[in-house]
C-alpha cells in the first residue's frame, strides 16, 4: 500500500465522519506499509527512497569509528538482545504433524484451499460505517449466507465443536479439551470493506468471484482477513480429520464488524466471552495482524504485541455574533485558527524507552537486518545500558525514517475544520478536530492534560471559558472553548503482551518450525520480533480475556497482490497451505504446552 492509497483512504474516512473508526481502520493497513519501512527496507510499498539515500548527520556519530561495525547475525545464532528459541516441532504430536505436513503439500488440500477461501470471498460481507444494529440493519443478513457457506464446507467442525452464534453472526466455536489447562482463544473476522462501485472497472477479476487465475485468489477478504478465517478452519478440519483431540480446550471467536466500529461484533463476543470463561481465563490470543517480510534475504516475522492508543479532540470555539462591519478584532475562527496553531507549534515528544516494544523491535533489526545501517548497529549495542547511546539512537532513528516519529511518540492531525455560514454574518462558532494516535508509554489522561495545559494560556489570553473534556478549566467573558472526544471513541493504547516466556516463544518457535518443515519458506531462516501495531484490531475488545494478546497473519507481504482495503485484493494459494501449516503446529504445540 502506498502513501498515495493512504491519502485517498483517510479523505474517504473523512467523508464519513460519522464514524470514528473509519481513520482507524484505514490506519491499521497503512500499517501493514510502515512495516516495511520500519523494517528499513520494502520501500517499493511505501514509494520511499532506497536505503542508501538515507545520510545520517555526522554529529551524533561522532566517536564511533566504523571499524566496531560488524554487520548482522545469522537468524540461527541466538543473541542477547533480541532471543531466539529454536524451532518448536510438536513432539507429543510428531506423527500427526508430519502427516498433516504431507497432507498439506497434496494437490488435494490445494485445491481444496482455494475452493475454501473462493466460496467464503463469493458472499460479499461488507461492513458499512452507518450500519444499524443487527436486528433492524437488513444489511447483516449477508451473513447469515456466508455462515451457511462456513458449514457447508466444514461439516465436521460444524458436528464436533460446539457452535455458538453471539448477537446473531458472531461466530463462537468451543473445542472442549481434555485436561483442565486454560483454555486459549484464535480470532479473525467476517467482514471486508465494501468495493466502491466505480472502482469495480479497476479490478483484474471481480471483487467477490473468488476467481483463481493459477496463482492468486481473487477478491475482497482474500488478504483481509478470509484468509485467515479460512486458514484456522482448515487447520482444526485436518486435525479432526486425523483423529485428533485436545487436551488445552480451544475457542475460536469471529467478530463481523472489524472493519467499522466492531461493537456488534467483538465488542458483544468479548462480553461473551468474558461472561462464559471469565476473566484473565484464556492462556493466550492470535488475531489478524503484520506477517512476515524480507530483509535483504533474511525474513522477519513480526507478531505486533502491542497497539498505540486513539482520541479524536474536537476544539469547538463559540462568540457572540453580529454584523460583520462592527467586527470584534478576533471571531471565533480567528481564535480557532490560533488554538490550532499552538497544538502544531506544540508537538508531542518522542522517546526511546527500553521497556517499550519500538526499542525491542530496533535491537532486532540492529542484529539481525542486514539492511540496517551499519554504524547504528553499534549505537543500538550500547543503547542497551548507555543513556547517551539511547539518546542518540533516538535522534539516529527519528533521522533514519518519519514512520519512527509515530513509532516512538503520540501523534496529531488536525484532520477536520468547520466555522462560518455567510460573507456578513460573524461565526458564531468554529471547530476542528485533531486525531492522536497516543504512545504506547502515554494514555488518554495524559494527552487531555496535555492539551488543558498548552490551551489555558490562550484561553485566559483572549478572555475565553475553557471547558475541556467534561470539566470546567477557567471561565472568561469573550466566549467559549470546549474540548471534547468527537464520538467519543478514546481508546488507551494497549497492554503491552510480554515477551520474555510462555506464550511467546511458543508462538515464536511455531513460527521457526513452520518454515523448517515447508518445502518453500527456506529452512529456519527467520527471524521474529515483537511491534508495535498503528492502528486497531477486534482485540481492542479483548484486553481482559488475556496478557497475552499477538496480532499476526502467517503470509508474506508479497503473497499480497495489492494489500487490503483496495482494488485487485487477491492472496497468492501457496500462502494458503502454509499458513495452515503454522496454525497447525501452533495448535499442536499450545496443546502439549504447560503454559498456565
Ligand atoms: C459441547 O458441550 C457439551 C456440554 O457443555 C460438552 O459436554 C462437550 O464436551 C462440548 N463439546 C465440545 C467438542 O466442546
Ligand atoms: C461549567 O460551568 C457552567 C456555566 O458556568 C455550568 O453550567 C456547568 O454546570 C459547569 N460544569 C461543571 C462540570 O462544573
Ligand atoms: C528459497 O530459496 C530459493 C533458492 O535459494 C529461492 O529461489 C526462493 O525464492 C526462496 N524462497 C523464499 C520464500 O525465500
Ligand atoms: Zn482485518
Amino acid at each position: 500500500m502506498g502513501p498515495a492509497l493512504a491519502d485517498v483512504s483517510l479523505a474517504r474516512a473523512s467523508k464519513k465522519v460519522r464514524d470514528s473508526s473509519t481513520p482507524r481502520f484505514h490506519a491499521f493497513r497503512v500499517l501493514f506499509c510502515s512495516l516495511a519501512v520500519i523494517s528499513l527496507v520494502a520501500y517499493k510499498c511505501c514509494g520511499f527512497p532506497p536505503l542508501q539515500t538515507y545520510h545520517l548527520s555526522q554529529s551524533w556519530l561522532a566517536g564511533h569509528s566504523s571499524s566496531e561495525f560488524v554487520g548482522s547475525l545469522s537468524p540461527d545464532v541466538n543473541s542477547t538482545t533480541c532471543p531466539q528459541w529454536a524451532a518448536l516441532h510438536p513432539t507429543k504430536h510428531q506423527e500427526l504433524s508430519e502427516d498433516l505436513d504431507a497432507a498439506y503439500d497434496s494437490e488435494d488440500f490445494k485445491q481444496a484451499a482455494i475452493q475454501a477461501l473462493g466460496d467464503a470471498i463469493r458472499v460479499p460481507t461488507e461492513s458499512y460505517d452507518d450500519s444499524g444494529p443487527v436486528g433492524e440493519d437488513s444489511r447483516w443478513h449477508t451473513f447469515a449466507e456466508l455462515h451457511r457457506v462456513l458449514e457447508a464446507t466444514f461439516p465436521r467442525i460444524y458436528e464436533s465443536l460446539n457452535v455458538t452464534k453471539v448477537n446473531t453472526y458472531g461466530l463462537v466455536f468451543h473445542w472442549q479439551g481434555s485436561t483442565t489447562a486454560k483454555p486459549y482463544l484464535l480470532t479473525a473476522h467476517q467482514d471486508v470493506v465494501p468495493v466502491e462501485s466505480q472502482t469495480i472497472k479497476d479490478w483484474k477479476h471481480d471483487p467477490y468471484s473468488g476467481y483463481y487465475d493459477g496463482t492468486w485468489i481473487w477478491g475482497r477478504g482474500s488478504c483481509d482477513d478470509k484468509g485467515d478465517l479460512i486458514r484456522q478452519l482448515l487447520a482444526i478440519d485436518s486435525l479432526l480429520k486425523q483423529g485428533f483431540s485436545p487436551a488445552r480446550t480451544l475457542v475460536l471467536a469471529y467478530g463481523f464488524d472489524e472493519e467499522s466500529k466492531g461493537i456488534e461484533g467483538a465488542g458483544r463476543l468479548a462480553r461473551y466471552l468474558g461472561q462464559t470463561y471469565g476473566r484473565d481465563s484464556f492462556a493466550l490470543l492470535l488475531d489478524e495482524g503484520a506477517g512476515y517480510l524480507d530483509m535483504g534475504g533474511v525474513t522477519f516475522a513480526i507478531p505486533s504485541t502491542s497497539e498505540k492508543g486513539y482520541l479524536d479532540v474536537k476544539i469547538t470555539v463559540s462568540t457572540l455574533g453580529g454584523h460583520s462591519s462592527v467586527p470584534p478584532s478576533h471571531t471565533s475562527i480567528g481564535l480557532l485558527s490560533r488554538f490550532i496553531a499552538a497544538v502544531e507549534d506544540n508537538p508531542h515528544e518522542t522517546s526511546l524507552s527500553r521497556a517499550g516494544t519500538a526499542f525491542a523491535t530496533t535491537q532486532c533489526h540492529a542484529v539481525y537486518n542486514p539492511m540496517f545501517p551499519e554504524d547504528m548497529r553499534e549505537l543500538a549495542r550500547k543503547a542497551v545500558t548507555d543513556d547517551a547511546a539511547l539518546e542518540m539512537l533516538r535522534g539516529g532513528l527519528l533521522a533514519l525514517d518519519p514512520i519512527y516519529k509515530a513509532m516512538l511518540g503520540t501523534t496529531q492531525a488536525v484532520d477536520l475544520v468547520e466555522g462560518g455560514v455567510k460573507v456578513n454574518a460573524l461565526p458564531e462558532r468554529a471547530s476542528a478536530v485533531v486525531n492522536h494516535r497516543i504512545a504506547e508509554d502515554s494514555s488518554v489522561g495524559e494527552l487531555q492534560q496535555h492539551l488543558i495545559d498548552l490551551l489555558t494560556p490562550l484561553a485566559l489570553k483572549y478572555d475565553l471559558g475553557l471547558a475541556a473534556f467534561g470539566n470546567n478549566v477557567t471561565f472568561g467573558g469573550a466566549g467559549q472553548v470546549i474540548l471534547s472526544d468527537f464520538l467519543e471513541g478514546a481508546l488507551e493504547p494497549s497492554p503491552v503482551t510480554p515477551t520474555k516466556y510462555g506464550p511467546w516463544a511458543i508462538l515464536q518457535g511455531s513460527i521457526k518450525a513452520a518454515f523448517e518443515s515447508s518445502p518453500t519458506l527456506n529452512g529456519s531462516h527467520v527471524v521474529v520480533t515483537p511491534f508495535l501495531s498503528i492502528g486497531n484490531t477486534d482485540t481492542k475488545f479483548y484486553w481482559h480475556l488475556t496478557k497475552h494478546i499477538f496480532r499476526f497473519s502467517p503470509s508474506f507481504e508479497t503473497d499480497h497482490y495489492n494489500g487490503e482495503h483496495t482494488v485487485n485484493e487477491a492472496v497468492r494459494a501457496t500462502s494458503l497451505n502454509e499458513g495452515v501449516r503454522f496454525y497447525t503446529k501452533f495448535i499442536l504445540n499450545v496443546d502439549s504446552s504447560d503454559l498456565p
